[in-house]
């Protein structure tokens, strides 16, 4: 039988089930009635005494498709395609390459037999979607690999590699390519041998209650907040105590339950707002990227470092450039022992930190970057020194070398300026650390080139990185909405709100930690030295808090310094409020006319996540972001903002635009212009849209 996405054969005493479903074969409709169909001419098929499934082009099924979850599910289930699979007469193997992930590794659950070839990898990365596996995943895995092992694939999200899924005994074998060559050999061996089908769901959990305990504890701070990875426990503990099919049909309720959450709504918005993001959309298609093959970095610093590593992680050769030889050899030397700590924390192989240690080379002459298609800037935030970098690059670098830099808050027109090639120049701003952090705004200069945007999105995710495309203004589209949401942090203090307070209610609204806490871990003084360079005060905003400065001036820097907002022991435990902070803030007020007062937490954070809603109508009135989804990413991956609300624009759209822009006039009306709603949330709220309508 031949169908447009499933299609079966015969090879041999081995029929071949294979789904073509391209980009990467997701269970859809048509793939789930297919594989049916199929099985009905396998099973049919007096001349096949073992049955293959395998898919075509880059992987095996990488699960459920996700685009399916808002729409009324319809016949037949994946569970339902997985209880016939289990239920064959004849012995079914799964033929896995790329990514087995989600319904595709139940799927092979489903299966008799797993092979798999060395570069596949397998896990069930449902949590991550706001759901729980809802196609056996929950209940088969623990009944092959214990309760502990199938807890930590699918609450810790783990992928395994083939040897690792081996050795755990999720898969049988890992085969040679050609894969389905492989597979159906494996299938002749079975019937040679005399083996025929041998379903999971009959074999008995190994586990207990104290490993479900340990996985409720273990788990209950990394996903604060969360409601999937809780009921996926659940899901596990159930095997533990009923049969299968009683332990399916509670399975399939809380999947149910989960997917109709805001949570799960969130997690699987961004999981296509991720790559959404990777779009530019005044891109003509044909552009052409150019091939990134050696990098270089200006500037050996916190982030030039970091930088590096990114790029030698990535398997890139990186030549960094420092300002002296000392300069070159300390920096070469933290990067060495970064990589020395990662071993010691059983992060790496020490063979595998060698080798990305051997991609870095220093350099003090411009002239050995000669080979570099990408050069890095990460000197110190100041105009003219990175205008000079930039003019010597200029003169060194071929005028096809892409420039990019990693500046903050600086003007990326002007640095562009800097270069006989403008076009070649573009931002690229890492976030720190940089070798650990995803996010990675692209920042587009006017002069910057398609070609300049087309190299640099997919290299980001070769890098790992998830990139979203910024304008140039002052912070681009993460720190100029940060800069509002710390501007009402203030207020609030000046308003009689402790730091301890404001804090507290924004971690409880899920972010990891409060405004104040996070300037003492990234040191108070990066705001300072900024307003300093812009000399940002009073003049623009009559309400400016210049408590942080005031600690500032007083080498109060927040935890290197051993105070700032808070007071800290051995460096990095807050012992308690710096008292001065309270006091400042309490001269702030009167010398402004404030009356201090009680406020609630919910007002900290309406004000403190509002006014960051409303900076982000602003940006895309601007145009400097393409679409809210693009903000949304940016808060998540740069900012902590929790994934299950979806982030700023998703979360403005949960609360609804009217109401928000109502409550906008009343913060205008109380505290001042600032608060009036931004134009297109306006528009938005009276024309009954979201801002979500507007992601394309
Ligand atoms: N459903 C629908 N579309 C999917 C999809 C899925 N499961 N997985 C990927 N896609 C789409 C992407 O949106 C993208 O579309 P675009 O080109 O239009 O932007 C395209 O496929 C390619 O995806 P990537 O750009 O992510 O390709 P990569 O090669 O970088 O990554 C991947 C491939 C590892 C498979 C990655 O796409 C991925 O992680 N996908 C999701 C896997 C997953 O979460 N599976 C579980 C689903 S839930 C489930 O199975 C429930 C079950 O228990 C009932
Ligand atoms: P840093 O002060 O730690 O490092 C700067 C490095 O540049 C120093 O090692 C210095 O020797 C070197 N340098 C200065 N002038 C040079 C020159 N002419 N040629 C070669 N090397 C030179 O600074 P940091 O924190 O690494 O910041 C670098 C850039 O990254 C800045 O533009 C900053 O705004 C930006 N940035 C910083 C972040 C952070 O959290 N630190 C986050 C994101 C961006």
């Amino acid at each position: 039988m031949t169908d447009s996405v499933v299609s079966y054969r015969r090879d041999g005493n081995v029929g071949v089930i294979t789904t073509n479903n391209p980009p990467v074969n997701a269970l859809s409709h048509a793939v789930r009635a297919g594989i049916l169909a199929a099985l009905d001419d396998a099973e049919a098929d007096g001349a096949a005494e073992a049955i293959v499934i395998a898919c075509e082009r880059r992987t095996f099924h990488a699960g459920a498709d996700i685009s399916e979850f808002g729409k009324p599910p319809q016949h037949p289930f994946l569970g339902e395609v997985i209880d016939r699979l289990e239920k064959c007469p004849k012995p079914v193997v799964a033929a896995l390459h790329g990514t087995a992930l989600g319904g595709g590794l139940e799927i092979a659950l489903g299966c008799h037999y797993r092979v798999a070839v060395p570069s596949a990898q397998v896990g069930l990365p449902e949590v991550s979607l706001g759901i729980i596996p809802g196609a056996g995943g929950t209940q088969r895995l623990p009944r092959l690999i214990g309760v502990a092992a199938a807890l930590d694939v699918i609450i810790g999200g783990k992928r395994l590699t083939a040897a690792a899924a081996c050795d755990l005994g999720v898969i049988d074998a890992v085969v040679d390519a050609p894969l389905t060559d492989a597979a159906i050999a494996y299938a002749t061996d079975l019937v040679a041998a005399g083996k025929g089908p041998r379903p999971i769901g009959a074999q008995t959990v190994s586990g207990n209650e104290a490993d479900i305990e340990e996985a409720r504890k273990r788990h209950a701070r990394r996903y604060r907040g969360f409601n999937a990875p809780f009921r996926a426990i659940d899901a596990v503990e159930a095997s533990l105590r009923t049969p299968l099919d009683k332990g399916l049909v509670l399975e399939r309720e809380l999947f149910e339950a989960c997917n109709a959450t805001v949570e799960a709504r969130a997690l699987q918005y961004a999981f296509f707002a991720q790559r959404q993001a990777a779009k530019i959309k005044d891109l003509p298609k044909e552009t052409e990227p150019r091939a990134v093959d050696h990098a270089g970095v200006i500037g050996g610093g916190t982030m030039g470092r970091g930088i590096a590593m990114v790029f030698a992680d990535a398997g890139l050769p990186v030549t960094l450039l420092e300002i002296s030889t000392e300069a070159r050899d300390a920096t070469l030397d933290a990067i060495a022992k970064s990589y020395d700590g990662m071993v010691s924390r059983g992060r790496l192989s020490r063979d595998v930190a060698d080798e990305r240690l051997s991609r870095i080379s220093g350099a003090t002459d411009y002239a050995d970057l000669a080979n570099a298609d990408l050069v890095v800037e990460a000197v110190f935030e100041e105009m003219d020194i990175k205008k000079d970098v930039i003019a010597k690059l200029d003169a060194t670098l071929g005028t096809d070398t892409l420039i990019a830099t990693n500046t903050s808050y600086l003007d990326v027109n002007a640095l562009a300026s800097a270069s006989t090639h403008p076009e070649r120049v573009l931002g690229m701003h890492f976030f720190s650390p940089a070798n650990v952090m995803k996010l990675l705004e692209v920042v587009r200069a006017d002069t910057t080139s398609h070609t300049a945007l087309a190299t640099v999105m997919p290299l980001a995710k070769k890098l790992g990185k998830i990139p979203v495309v910024s304008g140039v203004c002052h912070g681009f589209i993460g720190n100029r909405m940060l800069q509002v949401y710390q501007r009402e942090a203030n207020r609030l203090l000046q308003e009689g709100a402790t730091i301890t307070q404001i804090d507290k209610a924004i971690y409880d609204f899920g972010l990891p930690m409060g405004p104040f806490a996070v300037r003492d871990l990234a040191g108070i003084d990066v705001g300072w030295r900024m307003r300093k360079a812009f000399g940002i005060g009073r003049a623009q905003d009559a309400r400016y808090s210049a408590v942080p400065d005031l600690l500032c001036e007083r080498d109060q820097f927040g935890q290197k310094t051993g105070i700032g907002f808070y007071v800290y022991e051995d460096g990095r435990k807050a012992t308690g409020e710096n008292p001065l902070v309270a006091e400042l803030a309490a001269a702030e007020a009167k010398e402004l006319g404030i009356a201090q007062r009680n406020i609630d937490d919910g007002e900290v954070v309406e004000r403190c996540i509002y006014a960051m809603i409303n900076e982000g109508a602003n940006l895309l009135d601007e145009g400097i972001a393409q679409r809210p989804s693009d903000i949304d990413i940016v808060w998540l991956n740069g900012y902590g903002f929790p994934a299950y609300r979806g982030g700023p624009m998703f979360y403005a759209d949960t609360i609804g635009l009217d109401p928000l822009v109502k409550h906008l006039h009343g913060l205008a009306e109380a505290h001042g212009s600032e608060w009036t709603p931004a134009p297109l949330l306006a528009r938005l709220a009276s024309d009954d849209h979201p801002l979500t309508s507007l992601n394309r």
